[in-house]
């Protein structure tokens, strides 16, 4: 009788990240460079994460990928860079256990399947390809026994989705953009753990879980072809704010931090609005969030509460601490109850992360 073929598995579970210092422009659209380097904050996995499953076996007879229990092709250029790139790095595998044997020279012909969940709304402005990408490398990695540290797992996530890099990481994690061609010097690397600076708690405001309209990869490509004020921004702007940020967290001075913030969410939406044709990515609903926070903090010594929107009308909400949080989430149920406002369907409230290994 012939002999059942093995299936070996790897699941992880990797959190989303929210840009402070936000990432928009690539100089290079195949490598995913960026045009600047940029600063994020990694989330609480408990509440938006992906968890991927990754298998590989003799039986499978080529690559294939379901996103939220359904079938996506695997033909994009991003999915086979990923791939190749961890491939080039795959080791021998020894599971006693199960009694598998890979030779690293085999990796080139297996074939894996992947099954991938995001626990969140999927390209809605949540960094869906933030936990997508970094989850799918960090799970391929583990599989094929690699043996690169996160940075360098950072490296090749960007190369799927470039925010996908800061997410390898827990805590403050910082995007260099590095100078090399071959970009082997644009990674992530973790500026401080999610302890030292725990008493902030983030607030995720899902105004809308619907698509957007213009993907990231699109936007920014009209950006860099026809926003002066994104050239401005990336040579004159971002390096002096990636610098005051650097030392907003290491200070734990949340005043900075709520102030550098929310300018730089603001810029990249005005960035936005720069672009031929403009994009739209905050509503009403986001511009009266603005506005309710803005006032808040002007009413008080010091600002209380940063916000951050993505590429997408969903407002982050970054609290002082848990009074700020607490008052927060009081302003927020009154003047935007969940309920009666059609545009605004949830909160999520996290902690800040650390990247979970759940393989
Ligand atoms: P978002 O704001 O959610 O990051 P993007 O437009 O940047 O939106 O990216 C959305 C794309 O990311 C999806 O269309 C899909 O190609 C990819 N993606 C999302 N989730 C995953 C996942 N779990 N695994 C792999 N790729 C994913
Ligand atoms: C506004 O990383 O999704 O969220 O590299 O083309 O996949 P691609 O784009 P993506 O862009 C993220 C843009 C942003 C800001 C940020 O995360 O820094
Ligand atoms: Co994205």
């Amino acid at each position: 009788m012939a002999e059942k073929p093995w299936v070996r598995m790897v699941t992880a579970q990797t959190p989303t990240n929210i840009a402070v210092i936000k990432y928009w422009g690539k100089r290079d659209e195949t490598l995913i460079l960026p045009v600047n380097d940029s600063i994020s904050v990694t989330l609480d996995p408990a509440h938006l994460c992906t968890t991927t499953t990754v298998a590989v076996s003799p039986s499978f007879d080529q690559d294939r990928m379901w996103l939220n229990g359904k079938e996506i092709s695997l033909s994009g250029g991003r999915y086979q860079n990923c791939l190749r790139e961890i491939r080039a790095q795959a080791c021998d595998v020894e599971d006693e256990e199960k009694g598998i044997k890979i030779a690293k020279k085999d990796w080139e012909k297996l074939h894996v399947h992947v099954a991938s969940y995001n626990n969140f709304p999927t390209a809605a402005g949540l960094a869906s390809s933030a936990a997508g990408f970094a989850c799918l490398v960090f799970a391929l990695a583990k599989l094929m026994n690699a043996k690169e540290d996160n940075s360098e797992l950072s490296a090749i996530a960007r190369q799927g989705s470039g925010s996908a890099c800061r997410s390898l990481f827990g805590g403050f994690v910082k995007w260099i953009m590095g100078k090399a061609e071959d970009g082997s010097d644009s990674l992530a690397v973790q500026l401080v753990d999610e302890k030292h600076w725990d008493e902030l708690v983030i607030i995720i405001a899902v105004v809308s879980s619907r698509q957007k309209e213009t993907s990231s990869t699109t936007g920014m490509r009209d950006s860099v072809e026809t926003s002066l004020l994104l050239q401005h921004r990336a040579k004159e702007v971002v390096p002096k704010r990636v610098k005051q940020m650097e030392e907003a967290i290491k200070n734990r001075d949340f005043g900075s931090f709520a102030q550098l913030t929310c300018a730089d969410s603001n810029q990249f939406h005005a960035v936005c609005l720069d672009t031929c044709p403009p994009i739209f990515y905050m509503n009403d609903t986001s511009h009266r969030i603005i506005s309710c926070v803005e006032k808040w903090n002007r009413s008080e010594e010091t600002p209380q509460v940063a916000y951050t929107f993505d590429a997408g009308p969903n407002a982050v909400l970054i609290a002082h601490n848990r009074k700020a949080a607490t008052q927060l989430l009081q302003k927020l149920l009154f003047y935007f109850p969940p309920s009666s406002d059609a545009d605004l369907n949830s909160y999520v409230i996290g902690d800040k992360s650390i990247l979970k290994d759940a393989g």
